[in-house]
């Protein structure tokens, strides 16, 4: 399979997720968060079975320490506001389309992947806080992009399962994980597929720029902070999780680069976060239940 027939098998596979109607009908309200009805949103949230628990659990968790719980989508929307709202209920409509598995039935590849994109969203939310970040929000915000960021994985992972073990073999000759997509998809890798995928579900730009350029911040047309934290956070999950992600011999060992850091979050900040990571991801999964 070449370059965009990948696209064309991912969609022709009775795994691909289709959207229904309430949930696009929500996507298109959010589009401008401005311009949101907020009872109106309020309402269609609740209902679609079990989208308004997942997102009152998502802002509820333990992991945000919020000074008081919240008890309704408005409170939310105020507590937030609708930009912040914006990207977690579309990081849960992506958990509708993606069901949770039981853990006892989860691959080893997916319990890595869980780790690498929780890693990424705790990478992020410390990150913010070395910066010294005053917007309660972004903590909220990057954690749900953090989780968010490498859906393209998934998607392939789930309606084409025979290319995972062709990007594996790639991998463990010594290839980055991108460079081993690159060849086995024919010249796209997951940053593509992902953005694709957010394309057809109508997602707003915002949403699809840090897909599509979470590895190349400076591709983007709208380069903006949040873009550059993720991409260092995915960075360091990716060092810390390099090994996980394979689970056959390495035969040479994988180079990690840094990607570009206007930022200037110094090397002594990301080893720090880097040595806490394994023991905060399984705090995180603990925390939002998950293993
Ligand atoms: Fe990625
Ligand atoms: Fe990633």
């Amino acid at each position: 399979m070449r370059g965009r027939h990948i696209f064309e098998a991912i969609e022709k596979s009775d795994k691909f997720p289709k959207m229904p109607k309430e949930l696009s009908d929500i996507v298109n309200m959010i589009q401008v968060p401005e311009e949101t009805d907020i009872d109106e949103l309020a309402d269609r949230i609740k209902n679609v079975v079990d989208l308004e628990s997942m997102i009152m659990d998502f802002i509820n968790s333990e992991f945000f320490k919020a000074p008081k719980k919240v008890t309704s989508l408005k409170e939310a929307i105020i507590f937030l506001g609708m930009n912040t709202m914006q990207v977690i209920i579309l990081a849960q409509i992506v958990n509708c389309l993606f069901p949770k598995e039981d853990p006892e039935s989860c691959t080893y590849q997916k319990i890595c992947y869980l780790k690498h994109t929780v890693g990424t969203a705790v990478a992020a939310t410390a990150l913010s806080e070395w910066l010294g970040e005053e917007s309660r929000s972004d903590k909220y915000e990057l954690f749900a992009y953090g989780v968010l960021h490498d859906i393209g994985v998934v998607l392939y992972e789930v309606c084409l399962p025979e290319m995972v073990d062709k990007v594996q073999d790639i991998i463990i000759r010594g290839n980055h994980p991108v460079v081993a997509e690159r060849i086995a998809f024919g010249g796209i890798d997951h940053t593509d597929i992902g953005a694709w995928f957010c394309r057809k579900l109508n997602f707003p730009p915002n949403i699809v720029d840090i897909i599509e350029n979470h590895h190349w911040p400076k591709k983007s047309t709208n380069i903006n902070k949040i873009m550059y934290i993720i991409s260092v956070a995915d960075y360091i999950s990716h060092l810390y999780y390099r090994d996980f992600l394979i689970k056959k011999k390495v035969e040479k060992p994988i180079k990690i680069y840094m990607p570009p850091n206007p930022l200037n979050i110094p090397h002594e900040v990301i080893d720090e976060i880097l040595c806490r990571l394994p023991g905060l991801v399984d705090e995180t999964l603990r925390l939002f239940k998950r293993f």
